[in-house]
Order: structure tokens, then sequence, then C-alpha cells
């Protein structure tokens, strides 16, 4: 399959004659990426199973990992769920359009094949302009997934979704590099209590402010424990991984920095390729190995935004062994440990 590449012009006020082609792709059931304001959707019509299906085939992605249905506007939730609970209805004035994802319980419009079997869907109102007019020009919910190949980080711009999806899928709108990048909040308000599935940039602290009392799927917290199902079943797969072996090390500043130094040493004098992923803070404090800053510590937004780039040019420069600082877990930096943490496989070095 060839797979055409636009380029959108100014993706802030895009002109809906540059998506008319992606739109009637996803009408007519092909895939198309797209830019959101977190990662790259790979997107398909959400109404229809057999559009589904090429979704998991090009992502190579498990069948019982379900998908999120993108919609434009609010009136369009309603045909896609059997109701919307008080809490769904808050959360979605506060942050809708945005980087929260809700999981409702689905109606009998939404396939199986989008929900991977099970009885509630999943659904987000993306910011993103091309994102957004894209769904309404579709006519459809679109149903979308990171658009990385299984296994890979997410991607955070055009470039990263054409190395994984050329020649698997239609077409790729390329919309600039994302905002956010890592992928949208989830909660799960088809139960009593709001839960918390996958922490994003709507973090904990604000769905508390919105709704009061919050619960935290204990699966997102640390490695996956024998019994112990994630409620969001992406989660149980060792997503953002890069090839190389990765190990978090926590702790003090400069504790972590002298522990980072003695194993790139080791590691190097055994003919190793080291990666290491630091911050703005320390650059000049690691004198050996492959240093890439993924931002600034005092401005955690910084580090969202560019924590798979670093991951996937690791991978594109082959290291055998990647070292990373690791992040305080209070607003954002939740999003970004609990990122790093499934990178590394729960890999955790502390150190005093
Ligand atoms: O930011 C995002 O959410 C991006 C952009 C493209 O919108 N999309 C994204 O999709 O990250 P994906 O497929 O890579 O991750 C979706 C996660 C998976 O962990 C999946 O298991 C979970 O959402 N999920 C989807 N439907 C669910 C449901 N009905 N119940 C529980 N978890 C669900
Ligand atoms: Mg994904």
């Amino acid at each position: 399959m060839t797979t055409k590449l636009i380029h959108i012009a100014n993706p802030a006020s895009v002109q809906d004659q540059e998506l008319f082609g992606a739109a009637q792709i996803i009408r007519e059931g092909g895939l198309v990426a797209f830019p959101t304001e977190t990662v790259y959707g790979l997107g398909a019509n959400a109404l229809d199973e057999e559009a589904a299906r090429k979704i998991y085939a090009a992502k190579g992605r498990p069948s019982d990992n379900p998908l999120i249905a993108h919609i434009s506007s609010y009136k369009e939730l309603e045909p896609l769920v059997e109701r919307i609970p008080e809490t769904g209805r808050k959360l979605a004035e506060c942050y809708w359009p945005g980087p929260l994802t809700m999981v409702f319980p689905k109606s009998g419009i939404v396939p199986y094949g989008t929900t991977g079997g099970l009885d509630t869907v999943a659904v987000r109102m993306p910011s993103d302009p091309v994102a957004s007019r894209l769904i309404a020009l579709a006519g459809v919910p679109v149903a979308a997934p990171s658009a990385n190949l299984s296994g890979r980080p997410s991607p955070t711009t055009a470039r990263h979704v054409w190395q994984d999806m050329n020649g698997r899928i239609d077409m790729i709108l390329d919309g600039g590099a994302v905002g956010i990048g890592v992928e949208s909040t989830i909660v799960d308000v088809s139960g009593e209590v709001p839960t918390l599935l996958r922490p994003g940039a709507i973090t904990v602290e604000m769905l508390h402010e919105t709704v009061g009392r919050i619960e935290i799927d204990p699966a997102i917290q640390g490695p996956p424990a024998e019994g112990l199902r994630p409620k969001a079943p992406g989660m149980k797969y060792r997503h953002y991984a890069p090839r190389a072996e990765m190990t978090l090390v926590e702790g003090e500043g400069s504790a972590v920095v002298a522990a980072i130094n003695r194993l790139v040493r080791k590691d190097e004098a055994q003919g190793r390729k080291v990666g290491i992923i630091c911050t703005d803070e320390t650059r000049d404090q690691y004198p050996q190995g492959l240093l890439r800053s993924v931002g600034i510590r005092a401005q955690e937004e910084t580090i969202a935004h560019n924590l798979f780039a670093v991951l996937r040019e690791f991978d594109d420069l082959a290291v055998d062994v990647i070292y990373s600082e690791s992040f305080s877990q209070d607003h954002l930096g939740r999003a970004v440990m609990n990122r790093l943490m499934k990178a590394a496989g729960y890999k955790c070095l502390k150190v005093l």
C-alpha cells in the first residue's frame, strides 16, 4: 500500500479542503494518521468493525486491547453510550475538548470490534484543530489508538508515524509536533466512583478538584502483579518500550547523577553503547555516554513533551542500555513517571 503524506500548511487554522481526502478515506473504511494535542492517532471509522480490524493489523496490536472513539462535539457522545453519569457530564464540561478520555457503558451501535469485546466504550473529544475538524468532516466517530507499531513509543511527530506506518496505512496528516507529548488521561466513569486508569495531562489533582473522590486503579502504580488486571487492557502490555534495556534511577539529585556515571563507566568498559536521559539542570554533569536532555525539571510539561522522542532517538541510535533520571509524581510528573516505569519494564534502582 502507498501511504500518502499530506502536509497541513497552518495546523492552527486548518482549511477544510486540506482534510476532505482524509475524511473520505475514513468514511470509506480506510486508515488515516492525524495529530492530536497528546500524540498522533491512527484513525478509522469507530462504527465499522472491519475498519477497526485494519487498525489492529497495521499496528500489530492484540485485538483484546480496546480503541478510543474520538468525537468533535458533545452531542456526538449520546449515541455511543448507554447513559452519561453525572461525573462524566461534569468532567466533560471542564476538560472537553482536551486530553481526557472517559469510559462509559457502551450503546448498541458501538461494535465489539472497537471495544475489544468490552461492554464499555472509551470516548475522547480532542482539542487539536486538525483532529477536531477531521472528525467533524468524516461525520463518524473516529477510533484512534496512538499511531505507533505496537510496543514502540507513541509518535509525537509525523516523522515518527512515517517510521512505523509507511506502507501500512492510507494517509498521514502532518500537523507538526504535538503539544503535550503523553497520551490522554483515562477515567472510568461507568462505576460508582470515578477511577483513574491512565495518568495524563489532566492530573489527579485537577480531577479531584472537579469531582471530589477519585480512585486510582492499583494496576497503574507498579509492575503487573499476579491476579491484578489493569482495567485499561492496554496498560498490561510493555508499552513505550525502547529496544534497549532501560533502568530508572531514583533518589536525591546528586546521588542519582553519581550512580548513573558509575554504571555508564562500567557498561562502556564492557563495550556497551549507553544512553542517558538527563535534564537541562544536570546535562553538564555526565562526562561519558550518549546524553539526551528530556527537558527542564522546573517545567514538567517540557519533560512530557520530549519523552517519547528521546526514547525513539535512542532506538535509532541502537543503544544497548539506557539510564534515566526520575521525577516527582506530582501533577504531570505522575504521567511522566508512569511512562518511564513502563519503558523500563519497572526496572528501578533506588540510590541514597
Ligand atoms: O491521547 C490519546 O488517548 C491517544 C490519542 C490518539 O487520542 N490515543 C491513545 O490510544 O493513546 P491507545 O489505543 O494507544 O490507548 C488507549 C488505552 C489503552 O490502554 C486501552 O486499553 C484503553 O485506552 N481503553 C480503551 N477503551 C477502554 C475501555 N472501554 N475500558 C478500559 N480501557 C480502555
Ligand atoms: Mg498506544
